[in-house]
């Protein structure tokens, strides 16, 4: 019986191992069709780059402290291979995607891939030798590298070994995917998010007696899946002592858990506060009498590229004041309450114009809050 298994087994196998190549062969094999307009080739790049964005984002918030980058082998204007970076010590979209495709890859095929192929050896080696030995004679990439050791060195090394290279296709997109990484690789601080709930009049807190959360929970919800995306959050100490926050990724399947970062100055925390005590305690990490600044200075040199400072006031209030933040993502709720806890209390702006002015602003409505998530206009250290 177990005999007759193991032939059935071997002849499934083969037959699938023979379905994929003898289709990869004949699309291989197929006619090449040629776009005829600049136009229709930019549509068709924008359709591809998207699709391998979509591959992206499949492992995004995992790949930390590397970008999230998908890849699509195309041919006669079908896919026919995809793949995606999943984290330190994985393939590479590139090289996972020529892999899934497992034959030769005819010279009509486009490699399409959401950020410039790397170069250089690192925990994998250089995605352009892969793309060259596979015989792959045009690539379409979305963003370039500002990896200031990849930079424009993976495009030219192909361009020089006679690939075509069409570049900048939905760059923006692409770069936005890698927000955080971006600002981390060249500058080695964290990608800073300031994120809060709050009331129509700015309060992070209803009075006291009355449920804690200003939100509802659709809201919270939403603001959720905003932990699994970063290394780290980061709270004052205030925040741990009334709220008792747990700080953690819940209720999604297999995400990291970010770093739980502490400031305090008294060192006055209590020792049963979950952040301390739960199954996570040695992803809590607690700096105590240093600047904000510092603190970031110092996860960034951790290889943590982004981090969510989810309060409370104070501390959110030093980062405007410092101008360290580089997003914000604030939750609205239709409540008025008054009271002391200020969203943003700090110095603030000495007059209207050194005010912190937001740009690529959107807004979503969230159950009864509106989201509002926008990006300073100047970067916080100009
Ligand atoms: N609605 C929301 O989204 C939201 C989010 C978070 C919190 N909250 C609420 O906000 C309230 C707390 O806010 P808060 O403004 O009073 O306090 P907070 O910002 O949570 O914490 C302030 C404390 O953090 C420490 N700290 C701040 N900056 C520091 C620095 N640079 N270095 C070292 N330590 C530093 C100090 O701790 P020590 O006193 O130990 O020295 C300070 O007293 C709570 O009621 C909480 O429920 C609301």
């Amino acid at each position: 019986m177990l005999l007759w298994r193991g032939i059935f087994n071997i002849v499934v196998c083969n037959y699938v191992t023979y379905w994929h190549n003898s289709r990869a062969k004949n699309v291989a094999a197929s006619e090449d069709r040629n776009y005829s307009s600049p136009v229709a080739t930019t549509q068709r790049d924008k359709q591809f780059i998207r699709a391998a964005l979509k591959e992206a984002e499949k492992a995004e918030g995992q790949t930390s402290p590397n970008p999230a980058v998908g890849a699509v082998l195309v041919i006669d204007n079908r896919i026919v291979a995809k793949g995606h970076h999943r984290g330190p010590g994985h393939e590479h979209a590139e090289i996972e995607c020529l892999r899934n495709f497992d034959a030769p890859v005819p010279a009509r095929a486009t490699l399409y891939v959401t950020l410039e192929p790397c170069s250089t050896v690192g925990r994998t080696s250089p995605c352009t030798d892969a793309i060259l030995k596979a015989g792959v004679r045009k690539v379409v990439v979305g963003a370039v590298d500002v990896n200031p050791r990849h930079s424009g060195k993976g495009i030219a090394q192909l361009q020089n070994a006679g690939v075509k290279v069409r570049n900048g296709i939905l760059a923006e997109e692409c770069a936005r995917l890698n927000e955080a990484f971006n600002k981390w690789i060249v500058t080695r601080r964290p990608f800073v998010i300031a994120k809060c709930g709050m009331s129509l009049d700015g309060r992070l807190t209803r009075p006291s007696g009355e449920p804690r959360w200003i939100t509802g929970a659709p809201a919270r919800r939403h603001a959720h899946h905003l932990r699994a995306r970063v290394d780290a959050i980061l709270v004052g100490a205030e925040t741990v002592r009334v709220d008792n926050p747990r700080l953690t990724v819940r209720d999604m399947r297999g995400p990291r858990q970010p770093w739980r970062v502490v400031l305090t100055r008294s060192g006055k925390l209590p020792r049963h506060a979950r952040l301390f005590s739960d199954r996570m305690a040695t992803r809590t990490l607690i700096y105590q009498g240093k600047p904000l600044a510092t603190v970031l200075k110092n996860l960034g040199k951790r290889d943590v590229t982004s981090v969510l400072i989810e309060g409370g006031g104070e501390v959110l209030g030093q980062a405007l004041d410092a101008r360290l933040i580089d997003k914000v993502q604030l939750y609205l709720a239709p409540v008025l309450t008054g009271g002391p806890v200020i969203a943003f209390p700090g110095r603030g702006a000495r007059n209207a114009m050194n005010a912190l002015r937001l740009r690529r602003i959107s807004y979503q409505q969230i159950g009864q809050s509106v989201c509002i998530t926008a990006y300073p206009k100047v970067g916080p250290s100009e």
